[in-house]
């Protein structure tokens, strides 16, 4: 039996070791240990990689998140319109902002936020909208944008699963008035810790996001604006210096696995497979399938030593966090369906031809048993 988790973090520390060990080490030889010359040198390469002004680094994807919601004045009583199917953080970022999330339902085919439904949802009292790039496929932006423009509201990406996806040939990070990464351990791009990223074009917003990361300080104990503790420290900054530069090829290396999975999946009609809109050029975070008897299959595949997993079970309106905001089940009827119906099988840039395979003839033997 085969044992294929969902990512393999191992697999891709090996080849890079010993220059990360290196680079550790000379941060500790220098005890130079937050906001020195590696987060200013990853902040540099990370914008130059996103063809976008300005990369600030953070404690976290959900401090991302946080400070852009406050840079752009987002505060008590206001509104931000996100989706419900993503990460607890992204709706989690809004209240601790004070404002309160306003779920739109997603599409059937990408997942991703259903931008005929957001007019609908917008009040006077609504200031932002926060698209998820949701398994590093991006939203239809351009939809969105205009949207914005006419009723005055910013737009940040939460770009946190889709390091270096495309929209119509440019990057995620870049198309909104603000985006947010996490580098979450098992992201395209993780750290080994926490670390995240907020990106923008915006000269002033970035300044108030560099403030808001440091307690609102632009000289120790000297504090402009209320912010917190968000800054993001040099060991993690030097390991994302080392693997930023094979995020290209690890991403290409994720799309051709993911080509090969539907290819393999074809032969399986009840096996829904990612769609990808033409003008995507998605990063497969997740690979993500849809398909009946779900439960049991991810049971099943468990016995055969696969690690397969669900993102996510229960979609945020319907957690008990979010009770207050007075949702109920049918609110949002295509999330609510995708939710029990979906399985991301494992998807990292090293697994093998012969592991997805193996994967796939699982699937293939599960619904044969029924036969
Ligand atoms: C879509 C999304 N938003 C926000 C976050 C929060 O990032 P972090 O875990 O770095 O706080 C994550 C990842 O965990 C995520 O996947």
């Amino acid at each position: 039996m085969m044992n294929i988790p969902l990512v393999d973090l191992k697999a891709q520390y090996q080849p890079l070791k010993q220059d990360i060990l290196s680079r550790i080490e000379a941060i500790l030889d220098s005890m130079y240990l937050f906001l020195g010359p590696n987060v200013q040198a990853l902040e540099k390469e990370f914008a130059a990689y996103n063809n976008v002004q300005h990369a600030i680094g953070v404690s976290e994807g959900t401090t991302a998140l946080h400070l852009a919601l406050r840079a752009c004045g987002v505060k008590a009583g206001d509104e931000v319109i996100t989706v419900s199917h993503t990460f607890i953080a992204t709706a989690e970022a809004i209240v601790l902002a004070g404002a309160t999330p306003v779920f739109v339902d997603i599409d059937p085919k990408t997942y991703n936020m259903d931008v005929t439904q957001i007019e609908a949802r917008i009040t006077p009292r609504t200031r932002a909208i926060i698209p998820v790039h949701l398994y590093g496929q991006p939203v239809d932006m351009d939809p969105i944008m205009g949207i914005a423009q006419r009723y005055n509201l910013y737009v940040i990406e939460d770009a946190c699963q889709a390091h270096g996806a495309r929209y119509k040939g440019r990057y995620t990070g870049g198309l909104g008035h603000m985006a947010a990464y996490s580098f979450y351990f098992s992201k395209n791009l993780g750290a080994y810790g926490e670390g995240g990223m907020v990106t923008t074009n915006d000269d002033e917003l970035a300044r108030r996001v560099r403030l808001l990361r440091d307690h609102g300080s632009p000289k120790r104990y000297y504090h402009d604006m209320v912010g917190l503790n968000g800054r993001l420290d040099e060991i993690q900054a030097a390991v994302l210096r080392a693997k930023l530069p094979h995020l290209s090829d690890w991403n290409a290396q994720r799309r051709s696995n993911a080509a090969h999975y539907t290819e393999l999946l074809s032969a399986l009609p009840q096996v829904q497979t990612p769609y990808v809109p033409d003008y995507a050029e998605p990063v497969f975070h997740l690979y993500v399938v849809r398909l009946p008897e779900r439960d049991a299959l991810l049971a099943y595949l468990k016995e055969q030593g696969i690690g397969a997993g669900i993102h996510y079970p229960i979609p945020c309106h319907l957690q008990p966090a979010f009770a207050e905001l007075g949702y109920k089940p049918g609110d949002l009827p295509v999330t609510e369906q995708v939710t029990g119906e979906i399985i991301s099988l494992p998807m990292y840039a090293e697994l093998t031809a012969e592991q997805r395979e193996y994967v796939v003839a699982a699937i293939q033997r599960f619904y044969a048993r029924g036969a």
